[in-house]
């Protein structure tokens, strides 16, 4: 079980033998950002709760960290979380961990709404931002909270002898996923309806809201940019499977694209990835359902699937990252390391964190030639990419700087390993297993 990495683990690197060729297929984990929110969901029901499909992450194991130090008993087994959620003191979430997982910040709605307080450490920012949670605190304050924050802690309880959150209407000024979540969570205990204008419409969301309902909630909307919800008196436990992780099924599309490898996805829900797929057609690979037997490649259907990638010649594009159903900005990093050896220029653009370039920088060592202005990538494809040592800075660049190996001439070294051990489950078994060259050393 991946736990928070020792002093020689933090110096470990991985070893990439370049030009790679991939083949075979590999089974897609559940959601870590899905994952990472029904465990904070978790509390809104006592007893039993059981998630299924849940990926084996470092970040995973923080949140069940924070879980434990409010009271809950948390056991990981597998792809299995159980949660028991009976005992709960809604004041001790451990800064220390809080600051290294944003996600915690999430445990704030659930507490607040069933216990009517909550004392969340405030989440630090991270290298792709501020990360700031206002929208959070506001949505809460509509409905009844005061919350106030005092030396980074965010205190946050119900007044004037009210007993639950009163519903609201809330429009929020940027379609933010996790005050999206937040707000979604609190209103399924509050007194009353809560509209959400505005409101992020990402797959997680919908899982969230599917989980909520299935606990007993009452949710409409959810996956479009308004969604109600009408508050119930008590939510039970439930058993809940994860839906699979579009972001790491994107990253290993990205992987056999810039490859020029035919590899095979299982377990993918193909709607969820639409931006992606569509913008790999675009830069000249194909992507096939592949036991669809009428070849279409884009199924609407919501059961997870197995999904072809034909690679092709790559050819330059433009892409702007977006909320959903926009282009994920989990995958632009991803896609910037795929452009930097595409015929012709690209243009990316970041619009959703304001410092989420940091990869350029690594990728410009390894002979790709991309200017950066202001929050656009300028890419002019080369040829190839030279093997290089470099250092991870967040959890999708270090995808970005493992997927430029297998492509580069030679080998590549890629540091700062605790990035990619957050977000991406056992990555270079699966890549291994695909018949890439890649081993992790430990400094002796
Ligand atoms: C979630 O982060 C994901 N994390 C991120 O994935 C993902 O990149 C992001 O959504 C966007 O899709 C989890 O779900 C655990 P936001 P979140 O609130 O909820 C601003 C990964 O690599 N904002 O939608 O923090 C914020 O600064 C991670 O897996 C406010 O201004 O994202 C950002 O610019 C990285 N005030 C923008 O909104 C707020 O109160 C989008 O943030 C909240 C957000």
């Amino acid at each position: 079980m991946p736990t928070s990495a020792t002093k020689r683990e933090l110096q470990a690197v991985l070893e990439i033998d370049g030009r790679a060729s991939l083949q075979g297929e590999v089974k897609i984990s559940g959601a870590k950002n899905s994952a990472l929110v029904l465990m904070a969901g978790a509390i809104l029901g006592s007893g039993d709760c059981r998630l299924h499909n849940v990926p084996n992450l470092v970040d995973i194991t923080r949140m069940g960290q924070i879980l434990t130090a409010l009271g809950l008993k948390v056991r990981q087994h597998g792809d299995t979380v159980d949660i028991d959620t009976r005992n709960i003191n809604p004041t001790k979430a451990p800064y220390d961990i809080v600051s290294q997982l944003r996600a915690s910040f999430f445990v704030i709605g659930p507490l607040l709404t069933r216990l009517g307080t909550a004392r969340v450490p405030l989440p630090g920012g991270c290298a792709i931002g501020a990360r700031p949670v206002d929208l959070h605190v506001r949505g809460l304050q509509a409905m009844g909270a005061n919350v106030r924050i005092e030396s980074g802690i965010v205190h946050a309880n119900l007044t004037g002898g009210k007993r639950r959150l009163q519903g609201a209407n809330i429009y929020l000024d940027y379609p933010s996923v996790g005050a999206t979540e937040t707000i979604l969570m609190a209103a399924t205990l509050a007194e009353g309806e809560t509209k959400i204008e505005n409101a992020a419409q990402e797959p997680e969301i919908v899982d969230l809201a599917n989980f909520c309902c299935q606990m007993g909630a009452k949710i409409k909307g959810a996956g479009t940019n308004t969604i109600i919800i009408s508050g119930v008196d008590r939510l039970k436990a439930i058993e809940y499977n994860v839906i699979p992780d579009r972001i790491e099924a994107g990253t290993f599309l990205v992987a056999g694209a810039i490859t020029k490898s035919e590899i095979t996805l299982s377990s993918v829900i193909p709607s969820h990835l639409a931006p992606v797929i569509a913008k790999l057609n675009e830069i000249g690979c194909k992507v096939e359902v592949a036991n669809d037997n009428n070849g279409s490649y884009l199924s609407q259907s919501l059961k997870p699937q197995r999904l072809r990638l034909i690679p092709g010649e790559l050819r330059g594009i433009d892409i702007e990252t977006l909320p959903y159903p926009g282009f994920p900005t989990d995958m632009q990093a991803q896609f910037t390391a795929l452009l930097s050896i595409a015929e012709g220029n690209s243009v990316i653009s970041e619009t959703v964190f304001e410092n989420r370039l940091n990869h350029v920088a690594e990728l410009q060592r390894m002979g790709a030639n991309i200017r950066v202005k202001g929050n656009h990538a300028l890419v002019s494809g080369v040829p190839f990419l030279s093997g290089a040592p470099v250092m991870a800075t967040d959890l999708r660049a270090s995808a970005a700087l493992v997927i430029a190996g297998l492509a580069a001439n030679g080998k590549t070294v890629v540091g700062g390993l605790h990035h990619l051990d957050r977000g991406y489950e056992n990555l270079e078994g699966k890549l291994q297993q695909l018949g890439a060259k890649l081993r992790r050393v430990l400094p002796d």
